[in-house]
């Protein structure tokens, strides 16, 4: 049995996490943090506290889905105990992330712009599509779209995509993020990465591959946040008993 607490447990994501965990036998929610003013009563059947100081409940493992700035907070706790953490939160500043890495050496903590089986699948196939088909004078671009609160653009997974696209080819591509000032032709040597924010769309990803007369598109599209959230609980129980250091998703579907 692996006892998971949710850092941002009234969140959306934290909602469907103690959703989903209640479709596990293995995995058992036993407590939440949010922010002081955000505790209503989850009805979840376990208490939300506003800090790690009041929380009682003895627990393995730390499921994140909240916002960058609460980040630093939820570190400083996971560098101090060692406490196993499945940090799902994007839009992270490269100073968090690079905390993120320091603290790994201390803990097990397992990080991924995306939980989902598909997504991570996607980044193996885009590397071997990219390294086959950008010689060919194929251009690649990234365009992602997502719920109208999504409050950080391009998505983690845009970014991680074109990290994988980027990886395949020797790390030589720019990305580029708004064209609009540009009056030139595309460089082949760049990855453009657009986002779309809208309604409820819980997260869709386009991976297009442009060549002469013909256009190769992967698709990845999630029809709910379950796939997210049984993700970081499959990755919970994956990390429960794990020594210190930096997992992915990759280490869990391997
Ligand atoms: N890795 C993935 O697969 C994946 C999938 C979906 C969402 N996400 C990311 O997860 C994050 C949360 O998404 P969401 O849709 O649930 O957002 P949300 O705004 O609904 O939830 C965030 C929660 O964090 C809480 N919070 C804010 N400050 C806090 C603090 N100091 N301590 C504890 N909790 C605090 C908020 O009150 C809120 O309840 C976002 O960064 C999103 O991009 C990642």
């Amino acid at each position: 049995m692996t006892k998971v607490l949710i850092f941002g447990a009234m969140g959306v994501m934290g909602r469907n996490v103690a959703n989903c965990a209640k479709a596990m036998d293995d995995i058992e929610i036993v407590a939440g943090l949010d922010r002081e003013d955000h505790l209503d009563d989850p009805a979840f059947g376990f208490p939300v506290y506003s800090s790690f100081d009041k929380v009682t409940e003895d627990f393995d493992v730390i499921i994140d889905f909240s916002v960058a700035p609460a980040i630093n907070g939820l570190l400083d706790y996971v560098e101090k105990t060692g406490k196993p953490c499945v940090q799902c939160t994007t839009g992270l500043s490269e100073e968090q992330l690079a905390r993120v890495k320091e603290i790994s050496k201390k803990a097990p903590v397992l990080r991924s712009a995306n939980m989902s089986i598909g997504v991570n699948l996607l980044l193996s196939l885009v590397k071997e599509a990219a390294k086959k088909l950008y010689e060919k004078g194929f251009d690649i671009d990234i365009v992602e779209q997502h719920h109208r609160r999504k409050a950080d653009a391009p998505s983690g997974t845009a970014i991680a995509l074109a990290d994988a696209v980027n990886e395949a080819l020797d790390n030589k591509m720019a990305y580029v993020y708004d064209r609009s000032n540009r009056r030139e032709a595309r460089p082949h040597d760049e990855i453009g990465v657009s986002a779309v924010r809208g309604g409820t769309i819980a997260g869709v990803h386009d991976i297009i591959f442009a060549g002469e007369d013909e256009v190769i598109t992967f698709n990845h599209t999630a029809y709910s946040r379950n796939i997210f959230a049984n993700g970081a609980l499959n990755a919970a129980k994956f990390l429960n008993g794990k020594a210190a250091g930096l997992y992915s998703m990759q280490d869990v579907l391997a």
